[in-house]
């Protein structure tokens, strides 16, 4: 497995463009299930994700080419198979995307259960639920999601709990069912905007997607079309605060401030200059230490947990006590304990990390344990003392493009060694 050093202690700056939303990508991708048209989509970004979503479309008869600026060209004009093996799916867990596509147009599907992960259990009960209440049969057995309807009518559902992949499915699911559906405490999040933007691009007819209600009037198809995937807010508050930790000076190119306030409202709240333009964001904290903040993550437009263990780390660094409250998922801390092993004094109790700023953390060997996790530990290599080696890499290479050509672009050090 790679693995990646990292020699801490180098200021960031410069200028780096910002990829296209793996989490707007992956839904995006699946969604073109809902046409035997050909779809291309722009700006998506080359990760290991991607490419699993791509097998997963192949394996399915999809026929799907790459041109040189990357522009994706799918065509499901023949697909014969309507499932989603356990050996696929248990590399992506977000491979469950298709199911709704798959149900609304073909009215079957059997799709593998995702599993847990490093994170948590990661149900997808809400689902199912959504699914069963727009008439599908569904069975859960042998570990596999078995779908089956005739034609999926239109419901009104009201999600127990937000959930960005669930208001996906559905809305998928809703494009090509008979009548009206309505999903309430559905997500906000901006990739579930973009998802709506693409589908009806296509011909759907989506409202409300980015309030916690949308509506989708089922139609009887939808056409090719070709989309561009909107900047991953994600990787953008990643580079942030790794600016921010370094003392450094930045701007993020090809990228939306609009859709990462609440980060940018903390990095400011821990002493950063920011400055925004239509498509770029400055972060300024030359010669700076951050002041350490709170943090409490919850669903879009709140902080996103995405980010937080990258606040984590920078918590580390910061001047003061800083505590970060994980609320959506319940074990996302895994990060935390390599952070102590680099010096950090921060402990858990419950959902909340409490740190107390260290001056400078010390490099150590430590491991990737999921992928936000790895960004975290990343950024702490970059901020501590000495050569970090982070292992077990694939990980950061499922959600961030060329990571160590990025940073090294803004003045860090890092190689990329292959492990054994
Ligand atoms: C999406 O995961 C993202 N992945 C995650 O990003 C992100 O962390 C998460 O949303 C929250 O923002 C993609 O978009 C591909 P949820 P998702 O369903 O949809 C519970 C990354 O790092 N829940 O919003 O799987 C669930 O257990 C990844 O890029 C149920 O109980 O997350 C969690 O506690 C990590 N039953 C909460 O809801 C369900 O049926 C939110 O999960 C569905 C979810």
């Amino acid at each position: 497995m790679d693995k990646l050093l990292i020699r801490g202690g180098t200021r960031l700056e410069g200028e780096i463009s910002i990829s296209g939303a793996k989490n707007a990508s992956l839904p995006i991708l699946a969604g073109t299930l809902l046409t035997s048209d050909t779809v291309t989509v722009c700006n998506v970004p080359h990760l290991n994700d991607v490419t699993t979503i791509i097998a997963l479309l192949q394996s399915m008869g999809a026929m799907v080419t790459v041109d040189d600026k990357l522009n994706i060209a799918v065509d499901n004009s023949d697909i014969s198979e309507r499932c989603a093996p356990y050996e696929l799916v248990k590399t992506m867990r977000a491979s469950i995307l298709v199911l709704g596509p798959l149900v609304s147009r073909f009215g079957e599907a059997d799709v593998s259960l995702p599993g847990g992960c490093a994170i948590g259990a990661r149900p997808v009960n809400l689902h199912v639920q959504g699914l069963q209440s727009m008439g599908a049969d569904i069975k859960v057995e042998n570990g596999y999601i078995r779908a089956r309807a005739d034609r999926l009518r239109g419901a009104h559902i009201v999600f127990d709990m937000v959930t960005v992949t669930g208001t996906e499915n559905l809305m998928m699911a809703a494009v090509l069912a008979d009548g009206e559906t309505v999903l309430e405490n559905a997500a906000r999040e901006p990739e579930v905007s973009d998802l709506a933007n693409f589908l009806n691009k296509m011909g759907a007819k989506i409202t409300g997607a980015g309030s916690g209600t949308i509506r989708i009037e089922g139609v009887d198809g939808v056409g090719g079309t070709s989309y561009e995937v909107l900047p991953d807010r994600i990787e953008t508050g990643t580079y942030l605060v790794a600016a921010a930790m370094t003392g450094g000076r930045v701007r993020l190119k090809r990228t939306s401030p609009d859709c990462l306030e609440a980060v940018l409202v903390k990095l400011q709240e821990a002493g950063a200059s920011i400055a925004i333009g239509d498509d770029w964001i400055e972060l300024d904290m030359t010669g700076k230490r951050p002041r350490a903040v709170d943090i409490r993550t919850l669903p879009y437009p709140a902080f996103p947990t995405d980010m937080q263990a990258q606040f984590c780390a920078m918590n580390a660094t910061a001047e003061g006590v800083g505590t970060v409250t994980e609320t959506v998922f319940e074990n996302r801390f895994q990060h935390v304990l390599e952070l102590q092993r680099m010096g950090a004094d921060i402990r858990i109790e419950g959902n909340m990390a409490i740190s107390t700023g260290v001056e400078r953390l010390t490099a150590a060997p430590v491991m990737a344990t999921d992928l936000r996790a790895s960004a975290g530990l990343v950024l702490a290599g970059l901020a501590a003392e000495g050569e970090t080696v982070v292992d077990r890499i694939y990980h950061v290479d499922r959600g961030y493009e060329r990571i160590e050509e990025k940073l090294n672009q803004l003045g860090a050090s890092i190689r990329r060694v292959p492990g054994f």
